[in-house]
């Protein structure tokens, strides 16, 4: 049952997967997930980053769902409304914080993506004749601290413009467009990369799983890769479930969402890896993977340059609708919370974000001012803070919130009627209350085991 009777509804069911999936399509795709993968041995993470997406990824976001729609408020407001003053609360103000740090690092390298849709367009990225300029290339473009923060304000902005006008005529609107058109743009690029010489060593690579690669580094990068890639454990889907119809459903919603997101992580997979190995490159590359390799294709096939603008537009695409949504959260938590009115809520918070962002952006440079400890780098922290704690401890405390505390007999009608023989609501009770959490809790201690003992 709805506690709020005038919130605005996404228009359709398909503006609001498209949305969603908008949400979890992102840079997490098709630049983290590539070199993630790479760095991790190809297949066998693969297979068990889908296994956690099935297992962990799919009972949370539509935990995630059920919240939101149940209580219509943002995640602060959800966790107030359900569980009164009770500590449970700081789950919300935990998401609401995890927004803006991942939007603060998400942004500098959506800010890329633009730099080198403008490259691109230039021709200064699409003449290389080897991986080791492409790599010079990118070193000086992230260590230019003008351009990382003229376009880590340009993406910023970017975000702005879409969120200011709303769940409707803003995101819904952009996502229904610019979705449909990453999937075509993506198809293109992997019948280009499968056509390449050598290909098939990194299709190899990617889909023939070497199980020996595994261990708890390994099991920890693929949890928060899931979590990540599925935009879950913030609120970010609380929010979006919040503007969800009472007559939308859930179930079928979360699995179509959940399919997308993992497709195009294949599907970038795919148009990454074959070209990878057909130039006698390493998958080990790290965050600049994507960098140092798309440019040389583009540099050395017929209508490259074509081609190199279509891909980073595509991947500021994929950007700009996850950012969309991170930006949504705070948002919907000032507009909810605190009342403002939406447009001074997102240039005001937009604004604090952009500066947040600001050492991010500068993590790049060849100076090591900018290096923490170890060998950290601001950029480096805010995501390894994000990904590997923040976003697996508050899908954590959602799960066991809705399995334990709250009870599932209060929200699971908000789940489809049910026909099946196997119940799907009551599969979905079981892995929320017993498996979901247990895993993500494990994997955890592991998590701990390894980053704070282990060195
Ligand atoms: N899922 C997005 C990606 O893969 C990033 C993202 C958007 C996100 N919203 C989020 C990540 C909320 C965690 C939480 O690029």
């Amino acid at each position: 049952m709805a506690f709020n009777s005038r919130r605005e509804y996404w228009g359709s069911k398909l503006g609001f997967v498209l949305a969603a999936a908008g949400s979890a399509v992102g840079l997490g795709n098709i630049w983290k997930f590539p070199y993630v993968t790479g760095s991790n041995g190809g297949a066998a993470f693969v297979l068990i980053y889908v296994i956690f997406v099935l297992i962990l990824g799919l009972p949370i976001m539509i935990a995630e769902f059920v919240i939101g729609r149940h209580t219509e408020k943002d995640p602060v407001g959800a966790f107030k409304l359900m569980a009164g003053r009770s500590p449970w609360t700081i789950v919300g103000y935990m998401g609401v914080l995890s927004g803006f740090l991942i939007l603060s690092f998400y942004s500098i390298v959506g800010g890329w993506t633009i730099g080198y849709i403008i490259k691109s367009i230039s021709g200064s990225v699409t003449s290389l004749q080897d991986s080791s300029s492409a790599k010079s290339l990118f070193a000086a473009f992230t260590a230019d601290p003008v351009q990382m923060i003229l376009y880590h304000a340009l993406f910023m902005l970017s975000c702005m413009f879409i969120v200011v006008y709303g769940i409707k005529n803003g995101i819904e609107r952009w996502n229904k467009i610019l979705m449909p058109l990453l999937f075509g743009i993506l198809f293109v690029l992997i019948g280009r990369s499968l056509m390449m010489e050598g290909a098939w060593h990194g299709l190899s690579f990617f889909l023939k799983p070497d199980f020996s690669k595994i261990n708890a580094e390994f099991l920890i990068a693929a949890m928060g890769q899931a979590f990540f890639s599925l935009s879950l454990g913030m609120g970010a889907m609380i929010t979006y479930g919040s503007y969800l119809s009472p007559n939308e459903k859930i179930l079928t919603s979360a699995f179509y969402i959940v399919v997308l997101d993992t497709l195009v992580a294949i599907l970038a997979g795919l148009a990454i890896f074959p070209a990878v190995f057909a130039m006698n490159m390493s998958p080990q590359e790290g965050v600049g993977l994507i960098f140092h390799i798309i440019p040389v294709i583009f540099s050395n096939m017929p209508y490259g340059a074509f081609f190199s603008v279509l891909f980073f537009t595509l991947l500021f695409i994929a950007a700009l609708t996850s950012g969309v949504s991170l930006l949504e959260v705070i948002t919907a938590y000032v507009i909810d919370e605190m009342g403002w009115a939406r447009r001074r809520a997102v240039v005001v918070f937009g604004t604090v974000i952009f500066i947040l962002g600001i050492p991010s952006a500068l993590s790049f440079g060849a100076s090591d001012a900018m290096k923490l400890w170890g060998n950290l780098t601001f950029f480096d922290l805010i995501d390894k803070l994000t990904t590997n704690y923040m976003l697996p401890l508050g899908g954590f405390l959602i799960a066991v919130y809705l399995g334990w505390k709250y009870g599932l007999e209060k929200t699971i009608h908000e789940l489809d009627p049910d026909t099946r023989i196997i119940s799907l609501k009551e599969l979905w009770a079981f892995f929320i209350k017993f498996i979901s959490p247990v895993l993500v809790f494990i994997l955890f201690l592991m998590l701990l085991r390894n980053d704070i003992i282990g060195q």
